[in-house]
């Protein structure tokens, strides 16, 4: 597999996006939802950066099987906290399609929350077809299948401290 963005890489880039987030967010408490299983480990380091208060919960949505979009978003878990007129900040590890993006988005949206933002580390900017902002964007990719970093190939590979592009013909071999 071929390196994409070094442990490195990451870890400057957390520490920039937690600074942006702690300070748009000066006096308030938000609230962050992250979309599991992908952002659990983006999730940790980004929390523990940020030096405002902040509140953690997740979600668990699926829509990827092997390396394709399955087209329709299935709710696994839901959250558990009141978000009702609270500073929510969805925390995403990868905005592809954007599908899951959406459909997380417009059922947070239903709770009235006061406001609403998204952090995603990675972005296809050339797959996505948004039609609605991302606040918060760490690195634009190409439209490549990513592991590594939280990310998974058929729930492996979560655990490689960089982003790799996944090739499917060496089996994913590091
Ligand atoms: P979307 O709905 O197409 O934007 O896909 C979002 C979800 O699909 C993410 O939360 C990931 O779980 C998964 N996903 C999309 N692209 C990749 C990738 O390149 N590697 C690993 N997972 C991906």
């Amino acid at each position: 597999m071929k390196l994409l963005i070094s442990e490195k890489e990451i870890e400057t880039k957390v520490k920039q996006l937690a600074e942006e987030i702690s300070s748009d967010y000066t006096g308030k408490t938000p609230i962050l939802i992250g979309v599991l299983n992908g952002s659990f480990i983006f999730m940790a380091d980004l929390v523990r950066e940020l030096s405002i208060d902040c509140e953690v919960d997740f979600i668990k949505l699926h829509s990827y099987t092997g390396t394709r979009s399955g087209g329709t978003v299935h709710l696994l878990k839901d959250i558990s906290a009141d978000i009702t007129e609270r500073d929510v900040i969805i925390v995403e590890d990868i905005v592809d399609t954007g599908l899951t993006m959406k459909f997380f988005k417009e059922r947070l949206e239903g709770a009235h929350p006061s406001s609403l933002s998204i952090v995603t580390l990675l972005f296809k900017k050339e797959v996505a077809q948004l039609n609605f902002n991302i606040d918060y964007i760490g690195f634009e990719i190409p439209s490549d299948y990513v592991v590594g970093y939280g990310l998974d190939y058929n729930q492996k590979k979560r655990n490689l401290k960089g982003i790799y592009v996944f090739n499917q013909d060496d089996g994913g071999n590091k």
